[in-house]
């Protein structure tokens, strides 16, 4: 029986939130950012081992306190210059089976919920391609030109935000990733090789965080469910 292991790649510096210590480390009700999607992962019985990537030289790791999630937790030292090559180094220091199911998760998610990660499990467990959470865009979208105006209106029928976790077979990402290394998210790269991913219905509360804008909400969202 294949196993489900996740991955969070937590190698980044977090550029757009412009503060000095790397967003994932960000205070965030009482804990560092990373630990909310951590405790999440670590909570679910269907998941074997939980992969931290980090950053080769990260100095922050080692000074918090992992202890509460016990073997389940495993850093992985060798994050690299963008987020698909952290998912890559650390999917091949992982060494998992070619057809263990693989959860790839940001960091930067703190607010996925026990709820959402068991929902996309159960979705995708019996798929032949596996998948991702996502939203259906619900805004109206405008093409911008150089000057902030309006170009025109595009259809957003059928248009949908990718999010996190992002579920494939062990073997079909690795593949995928050294075939088109210059994608944003996982499934980019499997789309690349021909194959369509199963979009699994989400819910906006799994929001990236990117702008210091957006820790007010992510808190807000986190005090609620404790
Ligand atoms: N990430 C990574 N390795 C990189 C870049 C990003 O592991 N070289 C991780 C981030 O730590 C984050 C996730 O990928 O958990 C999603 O990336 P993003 O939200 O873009 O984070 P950053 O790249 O750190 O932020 P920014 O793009 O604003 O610099
Ligand atoms: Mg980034």
């Amino acid at each position: 029986m294949s196993e489900i292991f996740a991955l969070v790649p937590a190698a980044g510096c977090g550029s757009r939130m412009g503060s000095e210590l790397p967003k994932q480390y960000l205070p965030l009700v009482g804990q560092p950012m990373i630990y909310h999607a951590l405790a999440t992962l670590c909570a679910s019985p269907d998941v074997s081992i939980v992969f931290v990537v980090l950053a080769p030289d990260d100095v922050y790791w080692h000074s918090y306190d992992w202890s509460i999630f016990g073997d389940k937790l495993q850093p992985l030292f060798c994050g690299g210059s963008t987020r698909a090559e952290s998912v890559l180094n650390g999917l091949m220091a992982a060494e998992l089976e070619l057809d263990d199911w693989l959860l790839v998760h940001d960091a930067a998610r703190p607010c996925l919920s026990r709820k959402q990660l068991a929902f996309l499990i159960e979705a995708l467990r019996d798929d032949d391609v596996g998948g991702i959470l996502a939203v259906p865009v619900a805004d109206t979208l405008k093409r911008a030109d150089a000057e902030c105006r309006i170009v025109h209106t595009e259809n957003r029928a059928g248009v949908w935000q990718a999010q996190t976790p992002q579920m494939f077979r062990a073997g079909l990402l690795l593949q995928a990733l050294r075939t088109a290394p210059n994608v944003t998210d996982d499934a980019s790269a499997v789309e690349a090789l021909g194959f369509h991913p199963k979009l699994v219905t989400s819910s906006s509360s799994n929001f990236k965080v990117t702008y210091p804008q957006d820790i007010e909400l992510a808190e807000l969202l986190l005090t609620r469910r404790k």
